[in-house]
């Protein structure tokens, strides 16, 4: 894929010489109700764009709804060829989010159109702070820029080569200077998560997906170390192994970690210890890397099987979250885990009503082998845990419950600590991303428990996201958590004017927040 090239302009917005100038509009008007008439206006104090604009907006066919378009060719006063307006919907209500979708969708509706080119206007409104609007806008044209048409021999790569971001004169130059930047590393990661999460089952197996990761590693300058069966055995992690046992593909535990230099070489939290004084944090970052599911030999349907090559979808966005902490630099150790298997049926598949025995040592009694993700994320948060981390986060497109619960609307956020949890939810007002919390409660937990071992891999249909959570609780023991389950949010079925339909790389961009928040 060849990567948009972003850059900054400091130039007067009519003086700009492109093929397309895209600039935001918002409804002023905060009214409601059938007689009411929207009030839009353009977000820029650049007097020769209003006048090329002002007969349109006067007209009342333009509402600048929410990623609302209008294109005009040859605006009267201006160097850009095109006037591409784009809707935040109300100005009461507009956030950078509002303009990281807007500039996804300028740059969606410049690609398929042959115009290679576009300089987008930083917006200029109260609410609208440059620096978060800068980092905002480059990350959402990143995301828009993105389609997953890879295996396509007639594919027009129709890649917008160039985004301009505009700054308006009053902005503080060096703030978004360096918020561009983020936003750059930002989209790119998310993208990198996405270009992943797209790959086939054949196309990326676990030891494929280890090779990846061990590259991304390599460029970004990270530690990364790839395992496999031997691994497993040695770390008695049976949880993990017992899904990859019925597959030809060897299983990958993959393992990326960010030290920077001079943070934590003094005393480590212990996992139990929830004084952040008593030490320096070490972040355990775990994800699902099922690479394809199809449930086992409790096999899943055909209908829609295929989508579950993005079942690999956590892994791939706790790798895109560290190569994008590679970039930015926070001051804290993370360490990535990434369990990936594929869940086949076999001779040697595990079957329902085995009994498994998990790296900390609990024994599980397998009820259906479809709840596969929970039993490889078991032995890699123990794993993490045993590997020094004070703090674990994973991600997993663990359950269709989830996604039954809250929808292509909002992914899963479960946790066991307030603190831990508050961070993350300001990690969201950062990102743009939407998590709902689930409950995690003792009366779930009383669903998993099994009449022959420990626990069991299933609670029953009701609940399900909620006692996957509990399951998964069992493993990270008192360490401070978050689970993440966005198995209805990995992949964007219908597509929205500010991204393609495929995979979503949701979570990559919470994660990071929520790391640097330490
Ligand atoms: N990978 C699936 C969950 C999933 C479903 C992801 C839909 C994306 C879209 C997971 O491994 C699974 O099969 N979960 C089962 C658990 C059940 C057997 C307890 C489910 O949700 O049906
Ligand atoms: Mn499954
Ligand atoms: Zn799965």
């Amino acid at each position: 894929m060849v990567n948009m090239r972003t850059e900054l302009s400091f130039a007067s917005l009519s003086g700009i010489e492109t093929e397309l100038l895209a600039v935001l509009a918002a409804d002023t008007q905060a009214g409601k109700g059938p007689d009411v008439k929207p009030e839009p206006v353009l977000l820029t104090d650049d007097a020769a764009v209003k006048a090329a604009a002002a007969a349109v907006l006067a007209s009342g066919e333009y509402k600048a709804g929410a990623n609302e378009t209008l294109l005009l060719h040859a605006p009267a006063g201006l160097a850009a060829k095109r006037l591409l307006i784009v809707g935040v919907g109300k100005l009461a209500k507009a956030t950078p989010n509002s303009v990281r979708s807007a500039a996804g969708t300028a740059v969606r509706f410049t690609k398929p159109r042959g115009i290679r080119e576009l300089a987008f206007a930083l917006p200029v409104a109260e609410r609208l702070e440059a620096g978060a609007s800068a980092r905002a806008a480059v990350e959402g044209a990143l995301v828009g820029d993105y389609d997953p048409d890879t295996y396509r021999s007639d594919r027009k790569d129709q890649s917008v080569q160039a985004f301009m971001l505009a700054v308006p004169a009053g902005a503080d130059k060096r703030a978004v200077e360096a918020a561009f930047g983020e936003g750059a590393i930002v989209g790119e990661s998310q993208n990198f998560t996405r270009s992943l999460v797209n790959e086939p089952g054949n196309k990326l197996t676990p030891t494929i997906l280890g090779q990846r990761a061990a590259a991304m590693a390599a460029e970004v300058g990270l530690k990364a170390e790839v395992y496999s069966t031997e691994k497993l055995h040695e770390l008695k992690m049976g949880a993990f192994w017992s899904v990859s046992q019925g597959s030809e593909e060897p299983p990958a535990l993959i393992v990326v970690r960010y030290e920077p230099e001079g943070v934590g070489d003094g005393p480590v939290l212990h996992p139990t210890d929830k004084d952040p004084s008593a030490g320096t944090p070490v972040l355990g970052l775990v994800g699902k890397g099922i690479t394809f599911d199809t449930g086992g030999i409790s096999i899943k349907p055909s209908d829609n099987m295929d989508k579950m090559k993005y079942d690999m979808a956590g892994g791939a966005a706790m790798l895109g979250a560290m190569r994008a902490i590679a970039l930015l630099k926070p001051r804290v150790r993370v360490i990535g885990i990434v369990c990936a298997a594929e869940n086949m049926p076999d001779g040697k598949a595990q079957k329902p009503g085995d009994v498994q025995t998990a790296m900390s040592g609990k024994t599980i009694e397998i009820i259906n082998t479809d709840a596969e993700g929970r039993l490889v994320l078991a032995d890699g948060l123990a794993y993490a845990r045993q590997l020094g981390a004070t703090h674990l986060i994973d991600a997993a497109t663990l359950t269709g419950a989830v996604g039954v619960a809250l929808g292509k609307v909002n992914a899963g956020v479960f946790s066991n600590d307030e603190e831990t949890y508050g961070k993350f939810q300001s990690a969201l007002e950062i990102s743009g991303e939407k998590f709902w919390r689930l409950p995690l409660d003792e009366e779930y937990a009383e669903l998993i428990k099994s009449d022959i071992g420990d626990i069991k891999n299933t609670g029953g249909r009701y609940g399900g996201a909620s006692t996957a959570a509990e399951f998964l609780k069992v493993f990270v023991e008192e360490t401070p958590w978050i689970h993440l389950d966005i198995a209805g949010m990995a992949w964007v079925e219908d597509a929205r004017p500010y991204i393609a339909k495929g995979p979503s790389g949701v979570a990559v961009r919470s994660i990071l927040e929520w790391v640097r928040s330490y």
